[in-house]
C-alpha cells in the first residue's frame, strides 16, 4: 500500500536556547535518569543573542549513526545521546501503535545524521549542554512525528536540559518517582511576562578547566552535610518564593533571592569535600561591586548569579542596563583590540555621576571582562522552517564548516 512506503530522506532543523538558573540544581538522587536531588527554576535567555541549532536526518541510505559538533565529527555513541535517541524512538513507536493512521512514515530503524552548532564562541565558556540537548531532543522529536511532554527526554541528556525545552520562566520539579515520570519542566511564566528584565552575561578572560558538573555534583552529594540541609529544607521553602517574585515581577525580591541561591551553591561547592571552587578572584570582585552598586542606590538595581564557570551573570532592569554597564567598563577597563565590549541588544549611553564613581568603582582590574553580552528572557525551542537553514545537505554530509 501506500502507506507502506515510506521517506527516502527527511530532515529537521530546530533552535534552543541557554537557561540560568536562579535556584540552583546540584546533586542527583539518580545518576542514570539524571533525577536531582531538589527543584530548580531557571530564566531561558533569548535565542537572538545564544542558541544552538540542530539539523537531524534519516535516511535509507545512511549506513551508521554520525554527529557533527560545530563541523568537528564527534563520537555518537555517548550514553547520554543514546539515551535521548533511545527515548524520542520509544515515544514515536508508542504513538504509531496507539494510532490506525501513521502521519509520519518515517522508518525508526534507519541510521541518522545529526550536526550542531552554536552561534556563540564555544571558547566563551557559554557552551551549554543544556541548549545542546534540548535542541537535540526537538529536533529529533519532529523528525519522529513526536509531540507533548518532551523535558523529559531531554532531562536524560542533562539535567538543566530539561530547562531549556521551555520560554520565560521555568521550574524543574524533582518528581518523587523513582521511574522519573514526574521529574519534569514545566513554565512559570512566559518570557512576555516581565518586559523590563534584562540579563548581563560578563564573559571573563582566562581559565578553561574546572571540576564539570556532573562530576563535581557527584562528590558535594557524597559529602556535603550543607548540600543535604539545602535540598531537604532550605530550597523547598525558597522555590515557592522565587516563582512569587517572578508572577509579581519582584526585583528586590527576586534579585535578593537570586544572588543568595548563587552564593549558596557555592557555599556547598566549598563543603564538598575535597572543596571544589567555581567563584575565583574576579567573581568576588564582581560580587562586591554588585553589593557596592545596590547599596549606593539603595536598593537591589543588580543581581549576580554564577554557575560552576567563571563568567558572572547578571539579572537587572532596562533601566538599568547603561548605567551599570558603564561601571563595569570603568572597574575592568577593556583591552584595546578592537574587541566589541558590549555585544547583543543595544545598550544606551550613560555618564556617571562622580559620587557614584568614586563610591562604587574601586581598584579597576584592566581586560579582565573579555566583554558584556546584553540579552532578555525569550521562547523555548523553534523550528526552522527555511530548509536553507538545514546545517546538512541533501546528501545528508554538514554543508559548511563552523
Ligand atoms: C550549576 O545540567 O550541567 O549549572 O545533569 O550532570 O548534565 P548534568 O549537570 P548540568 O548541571 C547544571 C548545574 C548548574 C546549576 C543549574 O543549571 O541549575
Amino acid at each position: 500500500s501506500a502507506m507502506a512506503e515510506e521517506r527516502a530522506l527527511a530532515m529537521v532543523t530546530c533552535t534552543a536556547p541557554v537557561n540560568i538558573a536562579v535556584i540552583k540544581y546540584w546533586g542527583k538522587r539518580d545518576n542514570d535518569l539524571i533525577l536531582p536531588i531538589n527543584s530548580s527554576l531557571s530564566v531561558t535567555l533569548h535565542q537572538d543573542q545564544l542558541k544552538t541549532t540542530t539539523t537531524a536526518a534519516a535516511s535509507r541510505d545512511f549506513t551508521e549513526d554520525r554527529l557533527w559538533l560545530n563541523g568537528e565529527e564527534a563520537d555518537v555513541g555517548h550514553p547520554r545521546l543514546q539515551a535521548c535517541l533511545r527515548e524520542v524512538r520509544r515515544l514515536a513507536r508508542k504513538r504509531r501503535d496507539g494510532s490506525a493512521e501513521d502521519t509520519a512514515p518515517l522508518s525508526l530503524s534507519y541510521k541518522i545524521h545529526i550536526a550542531t552548532e552554536n552561534n556563540f564562541p564555544t571558547a566563551a565558556g557559554l557552551a551549554s549542554s543544556a541548549a545542546g540537548y534540548a535542541c537535540l531532543v526537538s529536533a529529533l522529536a519532529r523528525l519522529y512525528g513526536v509531540e507533548g511532554e518532551l523535558s523529559e527526554v531531554a532531562r536524560r541528556g542533562s539535567g538543566s536540559a530539561c530547562r531549556s525545552m521551555l520560554g520565560g520562566f521555568v521550574q524543574w520539579q524533582r518528581g518523587e518517582r523513582p521511574d522519573g515520570r514526574d521529574s519534569l519542566a514545566h513554565q512559570v511564566a512566559p518570557e512576555t511576562h516581565w518586559p523590563e528584565l534584562r540579563i548581563l552575561v560578563l564573559v571573563v578572560s582566562g581559565e578553561k578547566k574546572q571540576v564539570g558538573s556532573t562530576a563535581g555534583m557527584q562528590t558535594s552529594v557524597d559529602t556535603s552535610p550543607l548540600l543535604k540541609h539545602r535540598a531537604e529544607v532550605v530550597v523547598p521553602e525558597r522555590l515557592a518564593l522565587m516563582a512569587r517574585h517572578v508572577r509579581e515581577r519582584d526585583f528586590e525580591g527576586f534579585g535578593q533571592l537570586t544572588m543568595r541561591d548563587s552564593n549558596q551553591f557555592h557555599a556547598t561547592c566549598l563543603d564538598t569535600f575535597p572543596p571544589i571552587f567555581y567563584l575565583n578572584d574576579l567573581s568576588r570582585h564582581i560580587i562586591a561591586l554588585a553589593h557596592r552598586f545596590n547599596t549606593h542606590h539603595g536598593c537591589t538595581k543588580v543581581a549576580y548569579t554564577f554557575d560552576a564557570g567563571p563568567n558572572a551573570v547578571i539579572f537587572t532592569l532596562a533601566d538599568t542596563v547603561a548605567e551599570f554597564v558603564e561601571v563595569v567598563r570603568h572597574s575592568f577597563p577593556p583591552a584595546a583590540n578592537g574587541d566589541q565590549f558590549v555585544r547583543g541588544l543595544p545598550v544606551g549611553s550613560a555618564t556617571l555621576p562622580e559620587e557614584l564613581l568614586a563610591a562604587v568603582v574601586t581598584e579597576p582590574v584592566p581586560g579582565a571582562v573579555r566583554y558584556i553580552l546584553h540579552t532578555k528572557p525569550g521562547p523555548g525551542p523553534q523550528l526552522v522552517d527555511d530548509p536553507s537553514q538545514h546545517l546538512l545537505g541533501a546528501d545528508g554530509l554538514p554543508r559548511r564548516c563552523a
